[in-house]
């Protein structure tokens, strides 16, 4: 065994019990208050729910807690609700009417700090706005902004008027935006001219004009921000036109608990991204009671999740958790490096930033560009450390606990996915004594488990699917138009249970070792993305005849993608080629999907039956480059088995 696997066998068994300091003061301060929240949870799950839920403010209480038909779940049945009344309002009317709600600090060195009593008068102008420009209750409002404090006002604006958002990322292409704003049939598109990132402007508008040709918006509704020049139609209205001469006040409707509040497309294991589907009460629940139980959020602090609102994480803990819990947000336009390797931890040092959660590809390119640049900063603002999107190595763990968090702040790794909504596996940091790679037990209400496709319990250290076997607030209701595809994909794997594609496994204490996907999905920098969908990307080039995405292993990002491609009869299979198809992918979906790699081949391996044989091309693509560490590649082997599993029955 080479020392650092040796090193890492020891990290594992290492345990950090959670600092007494910490303790002392937390929401939850020991196991056993954890393990009694738990139990209670589990004994009577709709009334530890109903507790939880009478936390936000319901213009009418609900009838019923939960009406559970497998795969359909209700929750907080006709109790009534305004998302942007809990997350804005309710606080504006409060103590904390001047108190920031968010700090923002531009990538060019720009910074503004809202209050809740401004940000309410913002959100009252643009949900005027919208609704001046026709978007009623129902209809979907397409959003594609850089992380400006505008996006978070347009999202709560959305919620005010009952308008379901479908955020798209900033990074993905033309293409892939026009595809999802045809599959949610959006009325408006709220954009900017451009965002900044690493020095340079994103063409956000430009993107946008190219995605709605032909579609069913209505109205692009364009932000004033990097005052490049944008093509005008009399489609377009600017944000400043629309929105800054609108009324500060409107009266918010409540909604249905079941109403829709948000699609979020992920992707799946075929070529077509899923609309996430997410309802009113139940994600609200979820969102605000996972941001106060794991983050142990108190009103001093300031809590800075990293993620673009484009993702799910951005939703969850940049916007509508923290919002919900009147806590002040920390919200940044760009790149960790711009201008120096340190603008993250003097982003900290400068406002004071108590919580802080990131993603381990993040922490791992942190580690690369050295201790210099954390050292140069007093980090001493910081408590609590949390990490998402990915498996986190313990190299990288104990990394973060020094250089970050002074080897005094608790590390929370958090399991959850896009459908789940909010965290659904994560230490709770006053109780939980933490193990660097793992992301301990469930949070108390939330009944995961680790079993065979059969639904049996696996064994402590044996490898297995991860479930969840009872219905949770913050589920996802459906996938946006394809109700079918969603109970067959979710519900009809593993008998009775919920099932998302991760494999693990259940330690001796009851510890979850989150593996990695199953399925065709892979994790490149803490983002998903389905094989399938860059083989289609691959394909739709005039000169492949065929294409195989896999994952290889990746010290940065954690999965690199590679790609084997048959040339069309005739084609030179050269690097001009190769660098064609990788701008060519990028074009078709967005810079995160573009091929690390591209190999040409003959032919493809393949199965009697025509399937393409994509163990043995992931060995090919790994090659040697395995991490030195005998527990991941202990893994490796596990989840080649479950995929194997998991494939035969499809
Ligand atoms: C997939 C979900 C969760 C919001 C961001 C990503 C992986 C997520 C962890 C973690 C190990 C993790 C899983 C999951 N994942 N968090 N703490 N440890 N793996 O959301 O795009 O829906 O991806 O990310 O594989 O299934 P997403």
């Amino acid at each position: 065994m080479s020392t650092s696997s040796i090193e890492s066998v020891l990290t594992e068994t290492r345990s950090f019990p959670p600092p007494p300091t910490f303790s002392a003061h937390a929401r939850v301060k020991s196991l056993a208050e954890y393990e009694q929240l738990d139990r209670r949870a589990d004994e009577d799950p709709e009334g530890f729910w109903a507790e939880v839920a009478s936390e936000l403010h319901w213009s009418k209480k609900w009838d019923r807690v939960l009406d559970w038909k497998l795969p359909d779940a209700k929750w907080f049945l006709g109790g009534r609700l305004n998302v942007s009344v809990n997350c804005v309002d309710r606080h504006a009317a409060s103590t904390r009417r001047n108190k920031a709600a968010i700090i923002f600090e531009g990538e060019p060195g720009d910074s503004r700090v809202i209050t809740y009593g401004q940000l309410q008068r913002e959100v009252c102008k643009a949900a005027n706005a919208l609704a001046a420009l026709g978007v009623k209750a129902g209809d979907f409002v397409a959003i594609y902004m850089p992380m400006v404090p505008e996006a978070a006002v347009a999202m709560l604006a959305c919620t005010r008027l009952g308008a379901p958002h479908t955020i798209i990322f900033g990074g993905f292409s033309a293409e892939a935006l026009a595809d999802r704003i045809k599959d949610a049939k959006a009325k408006v598109v709220i954009t900017a001219d451009g965002g900044w990132r690493r020095g340079q402007i994103v063409p956000l508008k430009d993107n946008v004009d190219r995605a709605v040709e032909g579609s069913t918006v209505e109205k692009v509704v364009v932000l004033k921000r990097c005052s490049n020049e944008v093509k005008w139609t009399s489609r377009d209205v600017w944000w400043h036109d629309v929105v800054d001469k609108a009324s500060g006040k409107h009266e918010a409707q409540a909604f249905d608990s079941e109403h829709p509040l948000f699609s979020l497309y992920t992707s799946g294991t075929t070529g077509k991204p899923k609309g996430i589907v997410h309802t009113t009460g139940g994600y609200l629940v979820g969102a605000t009671y996972t941001t106060k139980l794991v983050f142990d959020l108190r009103d001093e602090d300031v809590f800075w999740c990293t993620a673009d609102i484009g993702w799910v994480t951005g939703h969850s803990y940049v916007v509508y958790g923290p919002l919900a819990n009147g806590a002040t947000v920390m919200m940044y336009e760009g790149a960790p490096n711009q201008p120096g390797p340190d603008r993250f931890w003097e982003i900290i040092e400068k406002w004071g930033v108590t919580v802080f959660y990131t993603a381990p590809t993040a922490i791992r390119a942190f580690m690369k560009w050295g201790d210099q640049w954390p050292a140069k900063h007093d980090l001493s603002s910081l408590r609590l450390l949390g990490s998402v999107g990915e498996p986190i190595n313990p190299e990288a763990w104990m990394w973060y606990r020094k250089q970050i968090g002074g080897d005094r702040c608790p590390i929370v790794d958090t399991w959850w996915q896009t459908e789940t909504g909010g965290i659904m596996i994560s230490p709770l940091p006053g109780a939980t004594p933490t193990k660097p790679g793992s992301a301990t037990r469930p949070l108390p209400g939330i009944a995961a488990d680790v079993v065979h496709k059969d639904g049996t319990p696996c064994k402590p250290n044996e490898g297995g699917f991860l479930v969840i076997k009872k219905p949770w607030p913050s589920m996802l209701r459906t996938i946006f138009g394809d109700h079918d595809r969603f109970a067959k994909t979710y519900f009809g794997e593993v008998q009775g249970c919920y099932f998302a594609g991760d494999g693990a496994r259940k330690d001796q204490d009851g510890y979850f070792w989150i593996m990695g996907r199953v399925d065709d999905v892979i994790n490149v920098a803490g983002h998903r993305l389905s094989t399938m969908e860059v083989e289609s990307a691959l394909v739709s080039h005039p000169k492949v005849a065929e294409a195989a995405v896999v994952g290889r292993p990746d010290e940065l990002k954690g999965q690199a993608i590679v790609a084997f491609v048959t040339p069309r009869s005739g084609m030179k299979a050269d690097d001009a080629l190769a660098k064609e198809l990788r701008e060519h992918v990028a074009t078709q979906i967005g810079a995160l999907a573009r091929p690390e790699e591209i190999r040409f081949a003959d032919a493809l391996p393949k199965t009697r039956s025509g399937k393409i044989m994509r163990r043995l091309l992931r060995e090919v693509a790994s090659g040697s480059t395995a991490r030195g560490d005998t527990t991941t590649l202990e893994d490796q082997g596990v989840l080649e088995t479950l995929a194997q599993s998991f494939a035969q029955d499809e």
